[in-house]
């Protein structure tokens, strides 16, 4: 049977690493095709030349800064240039900076996790809801993380941007209710990309130390969940999902394996 998501065009924010490329490459298997934006343009090109090679009809790329009005609105206007509709919009776009108590935070990190990972979701919504499609299946895929529904000492910030991801999601799940439009948060634990490298600017050994032990989720166990969440029928939404490493039983419940022992 051919999947529901062949031919279909799918928006993915961040989409130049970690959960956004590999999202680009999984809907791509699916014969989905492909709008793929985020700031470095470079990273891009080689995400979407991935995903041609994975199968997908049709990929373009544009530079996109979910933190700007701006360039949310340049980035849509485009893709009205080369697609017909957006089926499926994955805001994915964010990330942590910083991990310190908030008497030594930093406010260009506050500004900049609020920008990304909450505000740069309203501006796409906002901007994309017009292109799409009423009662065909068409889908709004938040990426949240378990950091909002449990907040951790330290990153007051980031589990507050993502609080904010999973109210903006609950909210749009009922503005929504009759449009046909299904809208849904997928919310990851541990898992291995640039997140850390970017959280600790730069910082590759201390980004190391963070998956030490532990077998954290790949960039491509979270991709097929959001390719399975989308790829529903059009009557069904998962409003919800979970999805942590075995070794992750809660935030702070990590079991790390001895290395060597
Ligand atoms: N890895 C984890 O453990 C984990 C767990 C739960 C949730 N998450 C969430 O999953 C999402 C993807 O993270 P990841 O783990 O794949 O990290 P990643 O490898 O660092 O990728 C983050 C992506 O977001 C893009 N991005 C960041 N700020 C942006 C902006 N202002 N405008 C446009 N694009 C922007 C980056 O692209 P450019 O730098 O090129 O713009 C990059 O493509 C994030 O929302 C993150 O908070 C991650």
């Amino acid at each position: 049977m051919a999947s529901r998501l062949a031919d279909r065009w799918v928006l993915i924010t961040g989409a130049s690493a970690g959960f956004g490329a590999a999202a680009a490459r999984a809907f791509a298997a699916e014969g989905a095709r492909l709008l793929l934006g985020a700031r470095r343009v470079d990273r891009l090109e080689a995400a979407a030349a991935s995903a041609r090679a994975a199968g997908s009809p049709e990929v373009h790329f544009h530079g996109l800064d979910v933190a700007l009005t701006a360039s949310v609105e340049t980035f849509v206007r485009w893709t009205a240039t080369v697609a017909d509709r957006i089926d499926v919009l994955v805001n994915n776009a964010g990330g942590a900076l910083g991990l310190e108590p908030v008497s030594e935070g930093r406010d260009e990190d506050w500004e900049g996790m609020m920008q990304s990972n909450a505000l740069g979701i309203l501006r796409m919504v906002r901007a994309v809801l017009p292109r799409m499609p009423r009662d065909a299946g068409a889908t709004i895929l938040n990426i949240g993380s378990i950091a909002a529904r449990t907040p951790y000492e330290n990153g007051a910030a980031y589990c507050a941007a993502k609080a904010a991801e999973l109210a903006i999601t609950k909210s749009l799940r009922l503005e929504l209710c009759g449009s046909g439009i299904r809208v849904a948060t997928l919310d990851p634990g541990m898992a291995e990309t640039e997140f850390s490298v970017v959280r600790f600017k730069g910082d590759e050994e201390r980004a190391r130390k963070v998956y030490a032990g532990v077998k954290p989720l790949t960039p491509e166990d979270v991709a097929e969940a959001m390719v399975w969440m989308a790829g529903r029928p059009a009557h069904v939404c998962i409003d919800e999902m979970i999805i942590k490493p075995v070794d992750q039983a809660a935030i702070h419940k990590v079991h790390r394996r001895v290395v060597g022992g």
